[in-house]
């Protein structure tokens, strides 16, 4: 049975690069997202690049009504479920602390709503015994900086979730992978100047197939940012709250 991978935040310029990775493997789409006219694009390049089925399917992070007709859509599916989540928002720091209100959108976007989808879908992946969640969380979230210490904390929140979510699903055969990309070449970083060890999109998504395939439970990427955030981790309070980094 052909497995299908649910593509949370489709439109993200990961996301494509990730889902073409699906495509060429021959396993079924389902590309959701709020901007249907980008999502059947991509479903369409999905087709030609080997999926045997590729579906457009709208959701809304800030909308839990949107999530029933994919959990539909999934269940009527044979074989295993795989979900991976690139769902996130990042207004500017100063954005933010001339509207606090937007804290409120910034935290659903990258954490409570895809929590609140994976926690639906759960239940039917522990039936199923089988299958990966793939989880989009950040660097920015392993450390309060300065410049974006909200969108931060929404990804710090959205590992920590993950993270117990490994430890339940990996009782019934379902793998979670958390994703810490450090700065990637899309729209979320378009016009923004001197961003160290600038990747791109199609490195990501490799990478977070390789980790799928292999089983990684946390994967930085690219690796280099490993070996920074360990450092970053590791400086005293005491010092950190001086610097800007
Ligand atoms: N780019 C980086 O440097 C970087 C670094 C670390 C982590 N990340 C993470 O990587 C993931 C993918 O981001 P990206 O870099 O590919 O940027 P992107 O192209 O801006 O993708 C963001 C995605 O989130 C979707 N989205 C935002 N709010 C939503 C909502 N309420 N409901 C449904 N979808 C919503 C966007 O949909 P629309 O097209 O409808 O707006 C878009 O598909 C994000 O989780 C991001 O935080 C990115």
């Amino acid at each position: 049975m052909t497995p299908t991978w649910i593509i949370l935040g489709a439109t993200s310029t990961i996301a494509r690069a990730f889902a073409r990775l699906v495509a060429e493997r021959g396993e079924n789409l389902l590309l959701a997202g709020r901007d249907m006219a980008e999502l059947n694009r991509t479903a369409a390049d999905c087709i030609n690049h080997g999926a045997p089925s590729a579906e457009a399917i709208a959701f809304d992070a800030r909308d839990m009504a949107s999530f029933a007709p994919i959990l539909d859509k999934a269940t009527a599916t044979e074989g295993a479920i795989n979900v991976a989540v690139f769902v996130g928002s990042m207004p500017t720091q100063d954005e933010i602390d001339g509207d606090p209100a937007l804290i409120a959108g910034t935290i659903t976007d990258s954490f409570t709503g895809p929590a609140q989808f994976l926690t639906l879908l759960a239940p039917l992946m522990e039936d199923r015994g089988k299958g990966a969640v793939v989880g989009v969380g950040s660097v920015a979230g392993d450390r309060g900086r300065l410049g974006n210490y909200v969108y931060g904390a929404s990804k710090a929140g959205f590992h920590t979730y993950l993270s117990g979510l490994r430890n339940r699903l990996g009782r019934s055969g379902v793998h979670v992978v958390t994703v810490k990309p450090g700065t990637v070449d899309t729209a979320m970083t378009w016009g923004m100047d001197g961003l160290p060890f600038l990747a791109q999109p199609d490195k990501i998504a490799s990478d977070i197939m390789r980790a799928v395939d292999k089983k990684k439970n946390v994967i930085y990427t690219p690796f280099i940012w490993w070996p920074v955030m360990t450092v970053i981790k590791s400086i005293p309070e005491a010092i950190f709250k001086k610097l800007k980094i």
